[in-house]
C-alpha cells in the first residue's frame, strides 16, 4: 500500500508525467540536428502556435529562472525598470537573475490584492520619472499568471494593464510557471490570456505540470526573437539535444495532458481548500483558483503536522500563516490525509 503524500512544499516535488517520459525515451532512438535544429523542435513550434491560434516563435530553455530573466533582458535595456509585484517570483526568488541578465535594471515592486498587481499603482508607476536620467526609465511590465498566491487574472485584468503598458510605451511579459493553472481555471483561451490582452513575450512553464526539465519562452514579438536566441545561448540555455526539451513540451501538449494535468492540480487545491473551510480554526486567506492554497493555521496544528512528517512552507510570510500546493501528481487519499492531520490537531 502506498502512503498518501506529505510534501505540499511544491509543485515542482512531483515526478513527470508517463506520456513525458516515453516521449524522452523514443527521442533518444537515432541522430538528430542539434541545438533545436530538429524536426521536434519544428514541431513543438507549430504546436505551440495552434495553442495561441497565432504563429510564434519558442525558445526551449531548462528553467521557469531563465525563462524569466532572458524575456525580461530582451524587453528593456540596462537603464530601465520592470515593474512587478512585490511578492513576484522574479522579485524575490530569483536570485537576482533579472537584475543579472538585464544588466542592472532595476525591479520596481508594486502592490496589489492576491499578487496581482493594482492598476492604479501600474497608471503611477509607468509614467514615474520617465525620461529623467537621474532615473531608472519605466520600461516593462511583468505580471505572474497564476499568482504566487494561487489566483489568476482575467483577460479583461491583463487587458487593462497591458494598456498602462502600451499607452506609456512599455513591454508586456508573463511569467507563466502555472499558465497551464490559470488557463484550466478560466475556461478561456491562451489566446485571450496572453497576446489579445498585449502580452509580448510568455514564460511558459510546463516542469511544475509534468515535464522533467524543459521550460518555454513563447514570443508573441517576432522581432525579438534573434536577440533572445543570441541571449540564450550566451546563457547556456542553447542545449545541444534540444531534441529532449522538444520531447517533453510535445507530449505535453499533445491530446491536451497539460490543461489535464492543470485541471487536475486544481481539483485537488479546491478539495483541500473546501476541507479546510469547513474548519474554523483554519482561516483560509485568499481563493486558490488554481494549485495553491494559503490559510492561517494555529501553532498546534502546524507542529503537529510538521511532526507527522509533513513538509509545507509555514511562517515563511508572517507568522502563522502557511501554504499548500497541490499538483498533477496529488491524490484524493493525499489530500484526504493531510485534512485528517489538520483536524486531529485544530479539535
Ligand atoms: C511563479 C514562478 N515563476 C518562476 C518560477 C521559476 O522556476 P524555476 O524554479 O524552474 O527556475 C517559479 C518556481 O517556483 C515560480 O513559482
Amino acid at each position: 500500500m502506498t502512503l498518501p503524500a506529505r510534501i505540499f512544499s511544491s509543485d515542482n516535488t512531483a515526478g513527470a508525467s508517463p506520456e513525458i517520459v516515453e516521449a524522452v525515451s523514443r527521442a533518444a532512438a537515432g541522430q538528430a540536428q542539434p541545438y533545436g535544429a530538429d524536426d521536434l523542435t519544428a514541431g513543438v513550434r507549430h504546436r505551440l502556435g495552434e495553442v495561441f491560434e497565432r504563429e510564434v516563435d519558442v525558445l526551449l530553455v531548462s528553467s521557469g529562472t531563465a525563462a524569466n530573466a532572458l524575456s525580461l533582458a530582451a524587453l528593456t535595456p540596462p537603464w530601465g525598470s520592470v515593474l512587478c509585484h512585490r511578492d513576484s517570483h522574479i522579485n524575490n526568488d530569483e536570485c537576482g537573475a533579472p537584475e543579472f541578465y538585464t544588466a542592472g535594471a532595476k525591479l520596481v515592486p508594486l502592490g496589489g490584492e492576491d499578487a496581482k498587481i493594482d492598476p492604479g499603482e501600474l497608471r503611477a508607476a509607468v509614467r514615474h520619472k520617465a525620461g529623467d536620467v537621474h532615473s531608472v526609465e519605466p520600461s516593462v511590465v511583468s505580471l505572474t499568471q497564476a499568482t504566487e498566491t494561487g489566483a489568476v487574472y482575467t483577460p479583461d485584468e491583463i487587458g487593462t494593464l497591458g494598456s498602462l503598458a502600451e499607452e506609456a510605451g512599455l513591454r508586456l511579459h508573463m511569467d507563466g510557471a502555472r499558465f497551464a493553472g490559470a488557463v484550466a481555471a478560466l475556461g478561456r483561451t491562451p489566446a485571450e490570456l496572453t497576446w489579445r490582452a498585449g502580452v509580448d513575450l510568455l514564460s511558459f512553464g510546463a516542469t511544475k505540470n509534468g515535464t522533467m526539465t524543459a521550460d518555454a519562452i513563447v514570443v508573441f514579438d517576432r522581432s525579438l526573437t534573434p536577440e533572445l536566441s543570441f541571449r540564450a545561448k550566451r546563457a547556456g540555455q542553447l542545449a545541444a539535444k534540444t531534441r529532449f526539451h522538444a520531447a517533453q513540451v510535445d507530449a505535453y501538449l499533445t491530446d491536451g495532458l497539460w490543461l489535464r494535468n492543470a485541471a487536475h492540480a486544481n481539483g485537488m487545491a479546491a478539495r483541500l481548500q473546501d476541507g479546510l473551510k469547513a474548519l474554523p480554526e483554519v482561516g483560509l486567506l485568499g481563493v486558490a483558483d488554481a494549485n495553491i492554497v494559503f490559510c492561517r493555521l494555529p501553532r498546534q496544528v502546524t507542529e503537529g503536522l510538521l511532526g507527522e512528517g509533513y513538509v509545507f512552507y509555514h511562517d515563511r510570510w508572517e507568522p502563522g500563516v502557511a501554504r499548500f500546493v497541490t499538483s498533477f501528481a496529488t491524490t484524493e487519499a493525499d489530500v484526504d490525509g493531510l485534512l485528517a492531520a489538520v483536524r486531529r490537531y485544530a479539535g
